[in-house]
């Protein structure tokens, strides 16, 4: 496996999860198969990440988009997150994983209780922050941010004037997470298909021709040893961040 440098290890890595649904096509296996290996890659993403120090994980698990996939996906889908949360919430206390979930809150009412009740068992955990992006899209999040400030407005809580970068950030509802330093997408695909658009605004994109299935502690820790070649420069010059970003 490759040597990674454990003192800067991103504290938050998100991950757009693509291709199960080949994995399972070059298997012979209907795409649900696919889905449920997945879940697989999840949990040993999930440990990989405790163990490399990584702080927060967030998974885009379903988009707003896929509500259009077949209506037989979508129910498989739906019943396999549901089945992971019950098997998966012992561990996740074991491990001292923090769970929470973003999105527009569309999904079946015994899905999003379950959800929500995950939440609150493990609030306490102080290990990994593992946060289930569901029915999410980034668009969705900016304009659910934009009305929240535009109610406050309408209360009088708020004047226009004051809306800036930082108020608007504290109405996402991501607004939990600190922003990411790598954002990885599997499968070959280079395109961040509507996922964290406000807070992957100076993350590192990070592809792999490697199907979500297929991933694993040795991939990510390939992802992580990649993003600290790269140089991080926030608008700066190089000269500005060798002499220690102070400038
Ligand atoms: C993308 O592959 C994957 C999804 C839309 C769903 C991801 C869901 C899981 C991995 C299971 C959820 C589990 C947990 C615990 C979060 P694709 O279907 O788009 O694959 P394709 O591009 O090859 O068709």
């Amino acid at each position: 496996m490759e040597e990674i440098d454990r003192s800067r290890v991103p504290q938050h890595i998100a991950i757009i999860m693509d291709g199960n649904g080949r994995w399972a096509k070059k298997q012979g296996s209907i795409r649900l198969v696919g889905h449920k290996f997945g879940v697989g890659s999840v949990r040993r993403v999930t440990e990989a990440a405790a163990k490399l120090g990584v702080r927060y994980l967030t998974l885009y698990a379903f988009s707003t988009e896929n509500w259009s996939r077949p209506a037989a996906e979508v129910e498989g889908l739906m019943k396999l997150l549901s089945s992971t949360i019950d098997s998966e919430i012992g561990d996740l206390m074991k491990n001292n994983v923090r769970l929470k979930m973003v999105g527009d809150g569309r999904l079946p009412e015994a899905l999003r209780r379950k959800m929500e009740k995950g939440e609150e068992m493990t609030k306490g955990n102080t290990g990994v922050t593992l946060t289930l992006a569901l029915s999410y899209s980034g668009r969705w999040e900016i304009a659910d941010a934009a009305r929240r400030i535009a109610e406050k407005v309408e209360r009088g809580e708020m004047k226009s004037g004051d809306v800036s970068v930082e108020t608007f950030a504290k109405e996402m509802q991501m607004s939990f997470l600190p922003e990411p330093e790598l954002l990885i997408r599997t499968s070959g695909e280079q395109r961040i298909s509507n996922f964290m658009l406000w807070e992957t605004a100076y993350s590192e994109f990070y592809f792999t021709d490697t199907l979500w299935p297929d991933f694993g502690e040795k991939e990510l820790v390939e992802a992580i040893a990649e993003y600290q070649r790269r140089e991080r420069r926030f608008g700066k010059t190089s000269e500005q961040i060798e002499d220690g970003g102070s400038n």
